[in-house]
């Protein structure tokens, strides 16, 4: 592995899905790509390769023909937490469901028991062996989320582990602050004071530097609009970005709230209204399909993909990694699952995954492989970038490079 960067490198012999362009895929069938220090100078055609920047070449890496593209990126994980939820899996199969769990105290109550019990040191082990995995697979950047805490210290503790991912692994973490994700215990019956709370730790956390972006999770069981209005103004005053766990089981107009606070994101969305889809477009707001939760909650509803992609709204693809409703670890099955159960395009689910997932967490610096972008990329073993999305349980990821530097684990 190198370590420190080495002047300007010039990756070649490449079959490159840039995604950039109005070509398909952004493709470059005999593709280059020049990069200094943790950015990319310049990504075409080899022939291309312009006169000026041949001398300043200090390394040449012949990638034999393989794909490359973007690296990945997770948008959307609730990734540090202690315990699992595997005799909750096992009682959903028997016939009850998601929310009478929740009611009856389970449900993301007991992971957050579960997350106090364990000491930091013990979350940051697991949440580094399940960040592994993801890496393995070509993850270059995830969001992670807190919400297993639901005090302030256990919040900051959370969300200090996430911090520490991104400090001790090679990879970009983003945080985001969800306190509103259930009233824990000790505020049982009293939400709108829970949600006081919540709204008083934010500038806390915040001038420790632990929160970009804040969300909610805005259903029957979780937490009103009006509840996530005050969440949203509090973020507001702090200037920090909002996104939205929005009609992931009943349409709550939620993703209306959030585009009317110019949100990031809204995802799951599975009950999303044609209003909500129109508020989101003329907001810039990026829709994150969740399909391992689809999937794991046997889910029957689909969200709107047609719809949305008639008005515009770019699709951004995400493990929701979490104990209670997606406890998988795969980017890759959600770029086939994205397309079996949502019936994606393999283009649009590896769009969802990269560039469109990077817009979810506000980053336009990544995504695409051009001229200006950070230097993430993925070698795989494979021909066609469709097969990203048809292969399963199988991972062809050859080689990451991350701000440049080849990574190793
Ligand atoms: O994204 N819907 C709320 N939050 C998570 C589930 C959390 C849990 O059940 O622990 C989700 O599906
Ligand atoms: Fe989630």
């Amino acid at each position: 592995m190198s370590l420190t960067h080495t002047g300007t490198t010039l990756w070649h012999h490449a079959r490159i899905a840039s995604l950039h362009g109005n070509e398909p895929w952004g493709w470059l069938e005999d593709g280059a790509m020049l990069t200094r220090e943790a950015h990319i100078v310049w990504c075409g055609p080899r022939s291309k390769l312009p006169a000026e920047h041949t001398h300043s070449i200090t390394r040449e890496v012949d990638l034999d023909g393989a794909l490359v593209t973007p690296g990945l990126v997770d948008c959307h994980t609730h990734l540090v937490y202690g315990g699992d939820r595997a005799a909750e899996f096992e009682m959903r199969l028997q016939g009850a469901s998601y929310a009478q769990i929740a009611q009856a105290g389970g449900g993301i109550r007991s992971s957050v028991a579960a997350t106090r019990a364990a000491s930091e040191a013990t979350l940051l082990a697991s949440a580094t062996r399940r960040a592994r995995s993801l890496i393995a697979e070509g993850v270059t950047t995830i969001e992670i989320k807190s919400g297993y805490g639901l005090s302030l210290e256990n919040e900051a503790r959370c969300l200090h582990v996430a911090r520490t991912l991104g400090e001790r692994l090679p990879l970009s973490v983003r945080t985001t602050y969800l306190g509103a994700h259930a009233v824990p215990p000790e505020f049982s019956g009293r939400n709108d004071d829970y949600v006081d709370a919540v709204c008083a730790w934010m500038p806390e956390l915040h001038s420790r530097g632990l929160v970009d972006a804040v969300d909610a999770f805005c259903e029957t069981i979780g937490f009103t609009p009006a509840q996530t209005r005050r969440v949203f103004e509090a973020a507001r005053a702090l200037g920090l970005p909002v996104k939205l766990h929005a009609e992931q089981l009943s349409d709550q107009g939620g993703a209306a709230l959030a585009a009317e606070f110019g949100a990031l994101s809204c995802d799951h969305l599975e009950h999303l209204s044609e209003a909500g889809i129109r508020a989101m477009q003329a907001a810039g707001t990026v829709a994150v399909l969740l399909p391992g939760a689809y999937y794991f909650l046997r889910e029957t509803k689909l969200p709107p993909i047609d719809a949305l992609r008639a008005h515009g709204v770019p699709m951004a693809i995400a493990t929701d990694h979490n104990p209670g409703t997606s406890p998988g670890l795969s980017m890759l099955l959600m770029l086939n699952m994205a397309c079996t159960l949502f019936r994606l395009t393999p283009e649009e689910a590896l769009r969802g995954a990269t560039v469109h997932g990077a817009r979810a967490l506000g980053l336009h610096d990544r995504g695409t492989l051009a001229a200006g972008q950070r230097a993430d990329f993925c070698v795989w073993d494979l021909d066609h970038p469709r097969e990203l999305a048809y292969w399963f349980g199988h991972n062809p990821c050859r080689r990451t490079i991350v701000g440049g530097l080849e990574r190793t684990l």
